[in-house]
């Protein structure tokens, strides 16, 4: 069945807010790179690498239903923060955010009687479990590090290690 032109225009707004993602952790990374925490940095450029990924799943997947994936501008993304802490908990509202998001994408596929988007959605739903739990796990690591430099400079350097993991 090929897709119907609201799920369609639903589909295509969330790739462009995928991809939003993608610039949003690449502007942050940017950031830390500026306040000299190169671990953050690279843990939140491989962040924007998954959030395009995101986006191009479902690119493809618009596609491969026989619609037409379509291209909007990408928002400007914030360029200033206040602190490390900052970001994180940025991070996370912006992961709730896109949680919300996806979750009014299912309705309309339930509305649609689209099954094939339905069980596409799942995978975002499970990922944004993770991507919740993950942020909201440095934003409190940060509150127990609160300030103190060696501990802060430890989990840069573990931040530092991650590896882009495969977006099946
Ligand atoms: Fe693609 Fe972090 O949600």
């Amino acid at each position: 069945m090929a897709i119907t032109q609201k799920m369609q225009d639903a589909l295509n707004e969330h790739t462009n807010q995928e991809l939003y993602s993608s610039y949003l952790y690449l502007s942050m990374s940017s950031y830390c790179e500026s306040i000299n925490l190169p671990g953050f940095a690279h843990w939140l450029r491989i962040q924007s690498q998954e959030e395009y990924a995101h986006g191009m799943k479902i690119f493809d997947f618009i596609n491969d239903r026989d619609g037409r994936a379509i291209l909007h501008p990408i928002g400007q993304p914030t360029i200033e923060f206040e602190s490390i802490q900052d970001v994180m908990q940025k991070t996370l509202e912006h992961e709730r955010h896109v949680s919300s998001l996806i979750n009014k994408l299912y309705e309309v596929a339930v509305t649609e009687n689209d099954v094939a988007t339905q069980i596409h959605l799942q995978w975002f739903i499970t990922e944004q479990i993770e991507e919740e739990k993950t942020a909201n796990d440095l934003v409190e690591q940060l509150k127990l590090i609160s300030g103190q430099g060696d501990a802060l400079l430890l989990l840069d350097r573990e931040l530092g290690a991650r590896s882009l993991d495969p977006v099946e």
